[in-house]
């Protein structure tokens, strides 16, 4: 769904590597993505595809000796104004005010972003500060009212805690505490909750949801688990190599998946309660290939059963918009015309918010 002002945020043809002496890793090679007002975008695919590194290039945080080379990231700021972060000197006077006061991000491990030597609340007070012209008083009432609003017990006394002093959970919702203390339009989520168990795991996707109905703001998550993305997500983007292969919205593509990569990855979902019983899971076929010697041609086509041994292996395919809203990068894709997939079932994390 696309907002009659058009998207928030549109990455057209991203490429970000990692030069190394033993190669080029091109983590991110030609990703394309949009995200609407209010949307939330699901990003999914194999450890390694080169999602942590899509968005931290969005937000130009990607560590040395990594760099945004090519592409754009169109940033439709509040007053409408559209600003390329590609091409934004990294650590820049704008894009630090974008970061964190337009654009935050949440990691799997809190730790990333809270510090180990400050209380809860002088983090987020100096987060606020940062950016507003608000005294340190009024600061610390909404760093208290921001820990409330993610549901937070005593948030007062959080406040005047240490991060070590807390729990996993705790944690997690002190860092997205510190993310939302500056209404942020978009909020981009790198496996927020992986390392959760599976109760505090659903707790926080049930506050995430909560929040962006609130706030109205726009999430890109990225996870790996499927059961998470048709729960969480309206659309869903799909990565295999630093690729986008396949995006739409979540129900058309897991009723009826257009790319062979993406028909593999459903089929190797755990069906909710089979994991208990013990049964294997289908596995895609073949390994990642190593990074630094991607295939010729579909970068795919190893592990395809569809490789046509031709123009699979010789032609890069583009990513193209095969039906109104479905955009898929195969050769074969309406040849194929693959489908017969079902919504998997909710993930156990969600079984019991
Ligand atoms: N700091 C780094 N130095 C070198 N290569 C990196 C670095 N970070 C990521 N990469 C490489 O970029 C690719 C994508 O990584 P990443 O975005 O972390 O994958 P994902 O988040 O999808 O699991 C991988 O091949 C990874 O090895
Ligand atoms: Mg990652």
């Amino acid at each position: 769904m696309i907002a009659d002002k058009g998207p928030i945020l549109e990455v057209e043809d991203l490429r970000t590597q990692f030069s190394l002496p033993q190669g080029t890793v091109r983590s991110v090679d030609g990703a394309s993505l949009s995200v609407a007002q209010g949307e939330t975008v699901g990003i999914v695919g194999e450890s390694g595809c080169g999602k942590s590194v899509l968005l931290r290039s969005i937000l130009r945080i990607v560590p040395r000796p990594g760099k945004v080379v090519d592409g754009a990231i169109r940033w439709r700021r509040k007053d409408d104004t559209v600003v390329d972060l590609a091409t934004l000197p990294g650590d820049g006077r704008e894009i630090r005010m974008i970061r964190g006061g337009e654009i935050a991000m949440i990691f799997q491990e809190p730790m990333s972003s809270l510090s180990p030597v400050h209380t809860i609340g002088d983090q987020i007070v100096e987060a606020i500060m940062l950016r507003g012209n608000t005294t340190p008083e009024q600061a610390w009432v909404r760093a208290v009212e921001t820990l409330a609003r993610v549901a937070m017990p005593r948030p007062e006394m959080i406040a005047r805690q240490y991060p070590h002093e807390l729990s996993g959970g705790m944690r997690q919702r002190a860092m997205i505490a510190m993310a939302l203390s500056c209404d942020p339009r978009l909020l981009m989520a790198d496996e927020p909750t992986t390392a959760l168990d599976v109760t505090t795991q659903a707790q926080i996707l049930a506050l995430m949801r909560r929040l962006q109905r609130e706030a109205g703001m726009a999430i890109l998550f990225v996870t790996h688990d499927l059961g998470v993305v048709a729960q969480m997500t309206e659309r869903v983007v799909v990565m295999y190599l630093g690729k986008v292969v396949e995006a739409g919205p979540v129900g058309d593509i897991f009723a009826a998946p257009l790319h062979p990569y993406t028909h593999a990855l459903l089929h190797s979902i755990p069906r909710f309660g089979l994991r208990q019983k013990g049964e294997r899971l289908a596995a895609i076929p073949g390994s990642i290939p190593d990074p630094y010697s991607v295939p010729r041609g579909c970068a795919f086509h190893a592990r395809c059963r569809f490789d046509d041994k031709r123009r699979c292996r010789s032609e890069v395919p583009a990513l193209r918009e095969i039906a109104p809203g479905r955009m898929v990068r195969c050769h074969r894709a309406e040849e194929l015309g693959l489908s017969g997939m079902s919504m998997p079932e909710p993930s156990p994390a969600l079984a019991h918010p």
